[in-house]
């Protein structure tokens, strides 16, 4: 794993949509895979200005979204749909057909689980991936003790994701049990990953998924079986971890990381 130590907020958010806009400009027709909640909110930010003032072009990329709650329409304000309608897509020129979020209100969800499946594998699979982690370690809602060869699926919502989230809902009576979800397995298919942390809430399971065991408790940690995993971290996220100098020395000298690994 690489793991990108940054100052704050903006820079992570920086860095992360960077990532995205690297992997747009070198194949226009990517197929990424895109996250909810309030980390991604300043990438998405970003991306938007990269569109609107440097011509970052959206019209080929493809994109999947990691999950959506059952139970809420498209048009509910806190369904993911709405989220990424909201606060990305309707500022950037996506094609809406190529914009792929799992339904909250469908019929039979096993179904369409393995229709979302396959629309993955029809695009030709995700180049790149963002996520956020849940302070209980989840990536997408993998909960914990999801295993690391899950598919999407329908996933019963952790006490703790329930109560991180009830601070977008009137009351936590609102927030739904059940969720849509990417399983771990799917997201360990992306060519490549990028994960996006900040917040003092986010230090322990931090310190945890980087450089603690592989554990299906932590399911972020089933990222340090990938390949091409990025961590991008604000200061505050990073705070417990052990290993900081190391990190910062690669990010200091660049020129030879370059040199030797060639970016
Ligand atoms: P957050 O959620 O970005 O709102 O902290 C992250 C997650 O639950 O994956």
């Amino acid at each position: 794993m690489e793991v990108i130590l940054t100052e704050d907020y903006n820079e992570m958010s920086k860095i992360s949509a960077g990532e995205i806009a690297r992997q747009v400009r070198k194949k226009p027709n990517s197929v990424i895979g895109l996250a909810t909640g309030s980390t991604p909110l300043g990438t998405y930010k970003e991306l938007i200005r990269l569109h609107k003032e440097e011509g970052l072009d959206f019209s080929k990329v493809i994109t999947f979204n990691l999950d959506e709650y059952l139970g809420l329409p498209p048009a509910h304000k806190e369904s993911y749909n709405f989220f990424m309608w909201e606060n990305l897509f309707k500022h950037i020129n996506i094609n809406p057909e190529n914009v792929h979020v799992p339904q909250g209100m469908v019929e039979d969800a096993e179904e369409f689980c393995e229709w979302y499946e396959k629309e993955i594998e029809k695009a030709g699979g995700i180049d790149l991936q963002l996520l956020g982690i849940g302070s209980d370690g989840h990536i997408a809602f993998n909960e914990p003790g999801s295993s690391f060869g899950s598919r999407t699926r329908v996933k019963t919502l952790e006490e703790q994701t329930i109560e991180d989230n009830s601070r977008f809902f009137n009351s936590i009576d609102e927030v739904p049990h059940f969720a849509i979800t990417m399983g771990v397995g799917t997201i360990l298919e992306a060519r490549k990953i990028v994960l996006a942390a900040n917040g003092k809430n986010k230090a322990q399971v931090c310190a945890r998924f980087i450089e603690g065991p592989i554990d299906s408790q932590i399911t972020a940690s089933a990222l340090q079986l990938h390949p091409h995993a990025v961590i991008v971290l604000d200061e505050a996220a990073s705070s417990q971890l052990k290993r900081k100098k190391y990190y910062n020395w690669i990010r200091d000298n660049k020129h030879m990381v370059k040199k030797y690994l060639g970016r």
